[in-house]
C-alpha cells in the first residue's frame, strides 16, 4: 500500500482508512513506546481510549474545542451531558476549580481514586465550555495508574467520558472499547481488566454541603466518614443542582433484565450473587456468578463484562439476584436499574 501518497498533514485516521483497517490499534501500557505515541495523539487533538481503575475512558485534550468534539462525536453523546477533567494531582485541580476546605479533605482522603468532585469552575484554568457544557462548575478527578502518568506527560487535564458508544455498556477491558468504538478511533491503551469495575461516585460539593450525584466506586458510607457528615441523595428534578447525565435509562443491554429475581424461568441468563441457590437455575441458558463469596467489590469489578456476556447469551432476558444495598451495592443496583429502565 503507497502510504507515501498521503497528502502532507493527513491525521492517522486518514491513513487507516486509505489502508481499508476498520479496528482501533491497541497498545500495551507497560510498552516503554506507548506513552509516546499516545501524547503525541493527544497533541494532535485525537481521542484515545484510556485505562483507568473505573472503567475505560475515552481521554482528549480538556482546553482544545476540536479534540472534545471528537470525543462527543466518536460516542454519539448529547452535547448538553458534560465531561470529567482528569487531572494528575490536587495541584492541577486547584488551577480548574475552586476548593472549598470539604473539598480539599475529600481530594486528599480519596485521590488518587473513584471519586469525582463538581466544584465551582475557575474559567481562568483553560477548560473548554464544550467540556463542561457551559456549566459554572467542573466534575474533577485524578485516576490511578497510567492514566494519570499519562496525564502528567501530557501536562494538561484530560476530558474523558466513559470509552463506549453512548447508552451502552461501559467498558471495563480494550477489548470492549476495541469492540464498540472500532472505526470511531484509532488507539486504544491496554492496561488489563479494570479494578473497580463501575464508574466513579460523583459528588457535589457546595461549601460543606454535599450531594451525591451518582453513586459509584467509593461508597458513601466511606465520604460521609472522611466529611465528618451527611451526603444528600440527589432527588431527580430538584433545583438549584443540575446533574444533566442522570438518565434513567442507560448502560442499555438488548436483553430485557428481570431484578431481584428469586426464580430462572426457562431461557433466561442468570446473573447470580453469593452462595444461595435460586429455584429453576437448571434452566437458565447461562450463568455466571457476580460473587458466590457475597463479595460487592469483586461483584462490582465483574458487573459490566458479565452484563455484555449474559446480552450475548439468552434470547429471554436476563434475571439478576438480589444484590444487598450497602457499600458498592448502591453503584451496582443504580446501574442495574437504568440497564432495565424502559428505553426512550
Ligand atoms: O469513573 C468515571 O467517572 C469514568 C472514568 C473514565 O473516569 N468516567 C465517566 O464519565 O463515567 P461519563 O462521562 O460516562 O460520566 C460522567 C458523568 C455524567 O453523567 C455527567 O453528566 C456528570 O458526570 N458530570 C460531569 N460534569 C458535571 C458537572 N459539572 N455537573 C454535574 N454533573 C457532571
Ligand atoms: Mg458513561
Amino acid at each position: 500500500m503507497q502510504v507515501t501518497l498521503h497528502p502532507p498533514g493527513s491525521t492517522a485516521r486518514g491513513l487507516r482508512q486509505f489502508v481499508g483497517d476498520d479496528m482501533a490499534r491497541i497498545l500495551q501500557v507497560q510498552d516503554p513506546e506507548t506513552i509516546r505515541v499516545a501524547v503525541e495523539a493527544l497533541r494532535r487533538g485525537e481521542p484515545v481510549a484510556m485505562p483507568t481503575e473505573t472503567v475505560y475512558g475515552l481521554a482528549a485534550d480538556a482546553t482544545h474545542p476540536a479534540a472534545i468534539t471528537a470525543i462527543y462525536e466518536a460516542k454519539g453523546r448529547p452535547r448538553f451531558n458534560p465531561l470529567i477533567a482528569h487531572v494528575s494531582d490536587i495541584e492541577m485541580a486547584r488551577a480548574h476549580a475552586l476548593f472549598s476546605p470539604l473539598a480539599e479533605r475529600l481530594a486528599q482522603a480519596f485521590w488518587p481514586g473513584p471519586l469525582t468532585l463538581v466544584l465551582p469552575l475557575k474559567t481562568e484554568g483553560g477548560i473548554h465550555e464544550l467540556a463542561t457544557a457551559g456549566l459554572a462548575t467542573v466534575g474533577l478527578r485524578v485516576p490511578q495508574g497510567f492514566a494519570r502518568t499519562l496525564i502528567s506527560a501530557f501536562g494538561r487535564p484530560l476530558a474523558a467520558p466513559s470509552a463506549n458508544r453512548s447508552g451502552r455498556i461501559s467498558p471495563t477491558s480494550a477489548v470492549h472499547v476495541a469492540e464498540d468504538l472500532k472505526d470511531r478511533i484509532d488507539l486504544v491503551l491496554d492496561g488489563g481488566p479494570c479494578k473497580v469495575g463501575v464508574e466513579s461516585t460523583i459528588i457535589a460539593v457546595d461549601g460543606d454541603k454535599l450531594t451525591l450525584l451518582r453513586p459509584g466506586g467509593v461508597p458513601v458510607e466511606a465520604i460521609e466518614e472522611a466529611a465528618h457528615g451527611k451526603v444528600r441523595r440527589y432527588e431527580s428534578g430538584e433545583t438549584g443542582i443540575i446533574a444533566p447525565g442522570m438518565m434513567r435509562s442507560h448502560y442499555a443491554p438488548e436483553a430485557k433484565l428481570r431484578l431481584n429475581a428469586v426464580d430462572v424461568r426457562p431461557g433466561e441468563a442468570l446473573l447470580q450473587f453469593g452462595a444461595e441457590p435460586l429455584s429453576g437455575e437448571e434452566q437458565a441458558s447461562w450463568a455466571r456468578n457476580l460473587s458466590p463469596a457475597g463479595d460487592l467489590r469483586e461483584a462490582a469489578s465483574n458487573l459490566f463484562s458479565f452484563l455484555k456476556q449474559a446480552d450475548g447469551n439468552t434470547k429471554a432476558g436476563i434475571a439478576v439476584a438480589p444484590i444487598p444495598m450497602e457499600g458498592l451495592g448502591e453503584a451496582i443496583n443504580d446501574r442495574l436499574s437504568r440497564a432495565a429502565a424502559p428505553r426512550d
